[in-house]
């Protein structure tokens, strides 16, 4: 198997197959199928919201390469006027930086640098990237789920319910039939923002936010946890309060309030798995399904996030590098990034689960490995 696997290696570095999973089934008797909402995917490998889901042509794109699921663009919620009260996050910016960053370990990594926020174009426009993911969705090509910042009240303060309701409508209706599935983000940004100074203030946002957007719709709900600015208790604290999510995706970039920008790397994947490997978090608890996020770059590390609770991964940064970074000499990003994550012999995804394999640390059920036997039973789903 491992001079097969470096063969393919070799050959998909060149043309990576748009269904690999299944020759990952047939060839090496793996099952990667994962899941993310609730929804069966062939592999776990995702791309978070961000500047790489804006338009038609990236989600195409994603579709073509064989990615299991896309997160739109976080879209700021208004009301029938347009008001938004969130609107501080809906600011144009186009430059991004993508640059090395050593982490507080010594460890060198990659982030992204920028300025910008949310979804800086009108709703109808999002609304028409909603109706484009669905129809790709109903095709069987590509899951793409989209992605809100809703009102945030201070404490003394209600929720908006106005923006929650239109917007919430708006895009059930553009997303058709079936519950809507919708990720809620609670932004790195808004995490070094006065409105996320006060702990009970995020508790009670946590707890709430579900049953408002629930209020105007069949939902599908995930809640994007942030890294707040307090300890690793609080993170805890923050995973508890929202168990009224369907899933949730922890955790968002770090925020480094000296620059004021948001970051990721190695002290961003240090931290949440640190926060997840938490005693106590399991076994026994049953949370919502968990989603990983953060420096995700190699198959070891989609495994690291799968031992802890993620049964599905959603990457930004890794899906952004330089070409002369993958090893795959065609194809698009996407692909590329694809083919190293999961073919690379050293650390991709099957090598990863063949070693587990050879150290006894999974079995083969009926002649097959399951990479969702890597997560533990207190995270499938409810
Ligand atoms: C330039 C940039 C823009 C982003 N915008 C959003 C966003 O609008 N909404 C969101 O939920 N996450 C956003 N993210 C976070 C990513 O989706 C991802 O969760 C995070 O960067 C950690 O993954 P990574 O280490 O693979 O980049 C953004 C990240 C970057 C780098």
């Amino acid at each position: 198997m491992r001079a097969q696997l470096a063969r393919d290696f070799e050959r998909f570095g060149r043309s990576l197959p748009r269904d690999f999973a299944a020759h990952v089934h047939e060839t090496y008797r793996i099952d990667l199928s994962a899941h993310y909402l609730g929804e069966l995917l062939p592999h776990p490998v995702g791309k978070g919201s961000g500047q790489l889901s804006l338009n038609t042509k990236q989600l195409e794109e994603d579709a073509d390469a064989g990615l299991a699921f896309v997160i739109l663009k976080t879209v700021i919620a208004q009301d029938e006027a347009g008001a938004q009260t969130m609107a501080a996050w809906a600011i144009h910016e186009t430059k991004m930086k993508v640059e090395q960053r050593r982490a507080a370990s010594g460890a060198g990594g990659w982030t992204v640098t920028w300025k910008g926020r949310g979804w800086d174009r009108s709703f109808d426009e999002y609304l028409s990237l909603v109706r484009a993911g669905r129809d790709l969705a109903r095709a069987g090509r590509l899951l793409a789920v989209p992605s809100v910042k809703y009102h945030l009240p201070r404490l003394h303060e209600p929720f908006r319910d106005g923006e929650y309701r239109f917007t919430t409508q708006a895009l059930a209706t553009a997303w058709g039939t079936g519950p809507l599935l919708v990720e809620k983000d609670f932004s790195p940004t808004l995490a070094g923002d006065a409105l996320a100074d006060d702990r009970v203030q995020i508790l009670r946002w946590l707890r709430e936010v579900p049953s408002q957007i629930r209020a105007h719709a069949p939902v599908r709900l995930a809640l994007k946890l942030m890294n707040a600015r307090f300890d690793d208790a609080f993170q805890v604290e923050m995973l508890q309060a929202a168990s009224g999510a369907d899933s949730l995706v922890v955790f968002n970039r770090l925020f480094d309030e000296r620059l004021g920008v948001a970051y990721g790397g190695w002290d961003l994947s240090d931290r949440n798995l640190r926060v997840l490997d938490t005693p106590g978090l399991r076994p026994g608890l049953v949370m919502p399904e968990l989603c990983g996020t953060g420096n995700i770059h190699s198959g070891r590390m989609i495994i690291e996030y799968a031992r802890r609770g993620c049964s599905s991964v959603q990457l930004h940064t890794f899906l952004q590098l330089p070409l002369g970074e993958y090893p795959a000499v065609n194809g698009s990003r996407t692909q590329r990034a694809l083919h190293k994550l999961i073919f690379d012999p050293a650390d991709g995804l099957i090598a990863g689960l063949l070693e587990l394999e050879d150290r006894g640390a999974l079995e083969r059920r009926s002649g097959e490995l399951h990479f969702l036997d890597l997560v533990p039973d207190a995270y499938r789903p409810r």
